[in-house]
C-alpha cells in the first residue's frame, strides 16, 4: 500500500488566521481589520469571539431544493461541533441546484455553482469550510470549487431521503418512479394509480434514496477522505444524520488548526479508493464524470482504460436499487461505508489521509468488526462478478463510452442491430410514440446531441422504450448517446459517447438503418459505415456548433470540455498536469 503524499511544509505549520486572513484590500492591514471588525460587530460579536479560528460552512438550502431541506438543522449542529471546539462559525450562502428545477439542466449549472463556491471561499476570510450539499450536482460542484482553493475543507452531505409505500410495496426515488412510469406507459396502471405512487414516491427530504449521483457521490466522498467517517449514509431527518453533522464541525476546527488542507487528502490514492467503491457499488455513471472534474481541478486526468482494467477485478458488492434491491436507509442499518470498506480492504490505499487526520484505513479499524447484515455482499459472493461500469471503445466513440453493465440486460450485451436514430431531444419527444414509427425490439436507438454542448448533458440517455413497443411488453432496448443517464436508471444504455455530436463526433452521421455492434465482452461500440460513405455524409451534412451572443451560456460553449475530461470548463481545470488515475501499474 502506498502513503499520501507529504505535506507541503508551509501547510503544515499554517495556523488558523480567523478574520484578519486576506487583508489586503484598503493596503493599510490595521484599518482593513479595524473596518471588517467594525462591520462584522454590528451582528453582535466580542473581539474575543472574533479571535477564533473562522470555520466557514456553506448554506445550499432553498425553497426548490427538497434535497437539502434539512440545511436549518444541519447548519445548527455544525455551528455547535465548531463552538464546541473552540471556532466561530460563519455561515454563507451560494447557489443552490435541484435536479428537477434546474433548467435547461443541472449539469448545466454545475461549473457555476463550482465557481460560485470557489470565490466565495477565496474572498471571505475563513481557515477552513464545511461544504453542506446533498443532491446531485451540488457535492462535485462543492468539491471541485473547493479542491481549486485547496484550503483545509470537508463535505457534509445533507443525506438521503426516507423510503414510501404504495399499497403495501416499498417505493422509493427515483428508480420507483420510473418503473411506476413505464407501468403507465405500457398501461399497466391507470392515470389514478399513478398520480397516487406521486404522493408517496419522495416521503421526506433529502436526497434519491437509491445509488443515484446523490448517493454515489455521498459513498464516493466517504472513500475520497473527504468527509468524517459514517458521513455517507445516515438519512436526511436521523438523529445520525445531526450527530454526523456536529462532528464534520469538530472535524473542521481541528483541520483549521493542523493546516490540513485538500491537497493532503486528495491525492492519486485517493481517487483510486473512490473509484473502488464507484465500481463496488454499482454506482451511478455521472460520477466518472464528476470524478473527473474534480480530479481535473488537482491536476490529474482520468485514465479510462485503466478505470476499465480496475473494472474487471473489483467486484459489485453493494445491493442497492438499481443494480440490487434495497435503499440507502438499509445501507446504514448495515453500517454504511464502514461495511463496504472493511470488505473491499484488499483493494485499498488503506494509507490514504482522511479529513480527520487518520488514514481510512485507521478509520476502517475503528468502526470495530462488524456484523451480519445482507446489503454488502463478502467479497467471495458478488452481488456481480466485476465492477459495475464498463468503457467501451469503437469507431463509433473515438474518446470512449460508457455503459452501466450491472444494471444492463444481459441478453443485449451482445447484440448487433439495426440504428433508429433521433437528431436531438425534441425529434425524440415528436416521434418516439408515432404509432407510424419504424422500429422494432431488435433495433437500437441512437439520440444524438445530448452531449456537454449539444443540450449541456441532460440525463436524457434513458431514452424511453417506444409506447407501441412498451405495450408489446418490450422491457429492455440497446440505447446509445452522448449525454448522460440518472444513476437511477437501468436498462442496456450506452452514454457518454465521445466526441458527442455537436462537436463532430462520428455519432453525427449515424443515419436510420446503419448497423451497430455492441459487444460489452469485448469493450466495443462499432458502426458499419465505409469511409466514402462517411465521407459523403459529413460534406452533405455539415456540423455547425452551438453558439450563444452572450452570457453565461455564450462562456458555458465556449469552454466546456467534453466528457472524457469531466465536463469541466477548461479554464477552470489545473494548470500544471500531475498525472493520471488509475495509476499504471
Ligand atoms: Fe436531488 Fe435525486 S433529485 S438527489
Ligand atoms: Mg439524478
Amino acid at each position: 500500500m502506498s502513503s499520501p503524499s507529504k505535506p507541503k511544509p508551509e501547510s503544515a505549520t499554517q495556523s488558523p488566521q480567523g478574520l484578519s486572513k486576506g487583508l489586503t484590500n484598503y493596503g493599510d492591514r490595521g484599518f482593513s481589520l479595524f473596518l471588517r471588525k467594525a462591520f462584522i460587530k454590528g451582528a453582535g460579536y466580542t473581539d474575543a469571539t472574533l479571535a477564533r479560528p473562522v470555520i466557514g460552512i456553506v448554506n445550499t438550502g432553498s425553497a426548490f431544493n427538497p434535497c437539502h431541506g434539512n440545511m436549518p438543522q444541519l447548519i445548527e449542529a455544525v455551528k455547535r461541533g465548531v463552538m464546541l471546539a473552540g471556532g466561530l462559525p460563519m455561515d454563507f450562502p451560494t447557489i443552490s441546484l435541484h435536479e428537477s428545477f434546474s433548467q435547461p439542466t443541472s449539469m448545466y449549472l454545475r461549473n457555476l455553482m463550482s465557481m460560485d463556491t470557489e470565490e466565495m471561499i477565496r474572498a471571505q476570510p475563513m481557515d477552513a469550510v464545511v461544504l453542506i450539499g446533498g443532491c446531485d450536482k451540488t457535492v462535485p460542484a462543492q468539491l471541485m470549487g473547493a479542491a481549486s482553493v485547496n484550503l483545509p475543507a470537508l463535505q457534509l452531505v445533507t443525506g438521503s431521503m426516507l423510503t414510501g409505500s404504495h399499497r403495501s410495496e416499498r417505493v422509493g426515488a427515483c428508480t420507483d418512479c420510473r418503473r411506476y412510469w413505464g407501468k403507465f406507459r405500457a398501461q399497466e396502471i391507470d392515470a389514478d394509480e399513478v398520480a397516487e405512487v406521486n404522493d408517496h414516491l419522495v416521503p421526506s427530504v433529502g436526497t434519491c434514496s437509491v445509488a443515484g449521483t446523490a448517493s454515489t457521490m455521498a459513498c464516493l466522498t466517504e472513500a475520497l477522505g473527504m468527509s468524517v467517517p459514517g458521513a455517507a449514509s445516515p438519512p436526511a431527518v436521523t438523529a445520525d444524520r445531526i450527530r454526523v453533522a456536529e462532528h464534520s464541525g469538530v472535524v473542521a476546527v481541528e483541520m483549521a488548526r493542523a493546516g490540513r488542507r485538500i491537497d493532503q487528502i486528495l491525492t492519486p490514492e485517493a481517487f483510486e479508493n473512490a473509484m473502488r467503491v464507484l465500481l463496488a457499488m454499482g454506482g451511478s455513471t455521472n460520477a466518472i464524470v464528476h470524478l473527473t472534474a474534480i480530479a481535473g481541478r488537482m491536476g490529474y486526468e482520468i485514465d479510462l482504460q485503466a478505470l476499465d482494467r480496475m473494472s474487471r477485478e473489483t467486484p459489485v458488492l453493494l445491493d442497492l436499487k438499481p443494480s440490487g434491491d434495497h435503499y440507502m436507509e438499509d445501507f446504514h442499518r448495515a453500517g454504511g461505508m464502514a461495511t463496504l470498506l472493511r470488505e473491499l480492504k484488499p483493494l485499498l490505499h488503506l494509507g490514504a489521509m482522511t479529513v480527520t487526520g487518520r488514514t481510512l484505513g485507521e478509520e476502517i479499524e475503528a468502526a470495530g468488526p462488524g456484523f451480519a447484515q445482507d446489503v454488502v455482499r463478502p467479497l467471495s459472493q458478488p452481488l456481480y462478478p466485476q465492477g459495475g461500469i464498463a468503457v467501451l471503445w469503437g469507431n463509433l466513440a473515438p474518446g470512449g463510452a460508457i455503459i452501466k453493465q450491472s444494471a444492463a440486460n444481459p441478453q443485449l450485451m451482445e447484440h448487433e442491430g439495426r440504428a433508429v436514430v433521433f437528431e436531438n431531444a425534441a425529434d425524440l419527444a415528436a416521434r418516439i410514440d408515432d404509432p407510424a414509427l419504424d422500429v422494432n425490439a431488435n433495433d437500437i436507438l441512437v439520440l444524438k446531441h445530448i452531449g456537454p454542448k449539444g443540450a449541456a448533458m441532460p440525463e436524457a440517455g434513458y431514452l424511453p422504450i417506444p409506447a407501441k413497443l412498451a405495450r408489446a411488453g418490450v422491457k429492455d432496448m440497446v440505447r446509445i448517446s452522448d449525454g448522460r443517464m440518472s444513476g437511477t436508471a437501468f436498462g442496456t444504455i450506452v452514454l457518454h459517447v465521445t466526441p458527442e455530436a455537436a462537436v463532430g463526433g462520428p455519432l453525427a452521421w449515424v443515419r436510420s438503418g446503419d448497423r451497430i455492434r455492441l459487444s460489452v465482452a469485448e469493450r466495443r461500440i462499432d458502426w458499419q459505415v465505409s469511409d466514402d460513405e462517411l465521407a459523403r455524409r459529413r460534406t452533405e451534412q455539415p456540423v455547425v456548433e452551438p453558439q450563444a451572443e452572450r452570457g453565461y451560456r455564450q462562456l458555458f460553449l465556449r469552454t466546456v470540455t467534453q466528457a472524457d475530461q469531466g465536463a469541466d470548463f477548461d479554464f477552470l481545470r489545473a494548470t500544471e498536469t500531475r498525472g493520471r488515475v488509475p495509476r499504471p501499474r
